[in-house]
């Protein structure tokens, strides 16, 4: 399953022995060696939101040490080739691979992010995911509200993420590193509230990046899509 956008390479490698449902929420978005996924969008494109500097720093510099790091943690381990979600997914939970899945799993989580905003975003999802947030929270804004609730109240860094949890659309938030990858849910859109995201813009104003991040910069497209590709895996 390859998640709409990613960077991709071939991989001759068999797949690990996964469970189900590990497979149905991975998104493969490499294969060792890692390599940085350029942004889908210049520096800029998400100003004022989101200033070039931040965005240089947080991709150029954030998200690049995360992917050296994993390259060289795992190099001549039987992690090398497996895609990111897989090293994400086996090495969770792993007191010996801590530090190999904290890199690996921000790698991924970085790469999910950045298609998860896009100049011009925010605004009304497309109908189906609009649907299924009316179904279960009741209103589209009831929804965001609920993401920015959680990406505001998460303590210290983390992401704050909507969900698929089988069929049931969800709100969650995880911290640091962690990954719903790694709870068998699937990932639909996410907000990164480490404060490199957003320091440098709003200092301590997290709530305020966050509102505006939902209101002007949320891609909604991609969300859809993920809930479209997790929908059909269902049938
Ligand atoms: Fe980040």
């Amino acid at each position: 399953m390859e998640t709409p956008g990613m960077s991709q390479q071939s991989n001759s490698q068999p797949p690990l022995a996964l469970s189900t449902t590990e497979k149905a929420s991975m998104a493969s978005l490499a294969i060792a060696p890692l390599s940085l996924p350029p942004l889908p969008y210049a520096d800029s494109a998400l100003e004022p939101v989101i200033s070039a500097k931040t965005l240089s720093f947080h991709h150029g510099k954030h998200h690049r040490t995360y992917v050296e790091n994993t390259n060289k943690l795992i190099a001549g381990t039987e992690l090398a080739d497996l895609p990111l979600d897989q090293i994400v997914i086996v090495t969770a939970g792993r007191v010996d691979r801590a530090n190999i899945f904290n890199n690996a799993a921000q790698a991924w989580n970085h790469s999910f992010y950045w298609r998860c905003l896009k100049p011009k975003g925010g605004g009304e999802p497309p109908t189906a995911l609009k649907k299924k947030m009316e179904e279960v929270f009741g209103s589209v804004d009831a929804c965001k509200k609920e993401l920015a609730n959680n990406a505001i109240a998460q303590f210290g860094s983390g992401w704050a993420w909507l969900v698929l949890e089988g069929s049931k659309l969800r709100v969650v938030k995880t911290a640091n590193a962690d990954s719903p990858l790694t709870q068998g849910l699937r990932p639909l859109l996410t907000i990164d509230v480490w404060e490199h995201a957003y320091y440098l813009d709003y200092q301590n104003k997290r709530a305020d990046h966050v509102d505006a991040v939902i209101d002007k910069l949320a891609n909604w497209d991609f969300a859809a899509e993920n809930f479209a590709r997790f929908a059909a895996d269902r049938l």
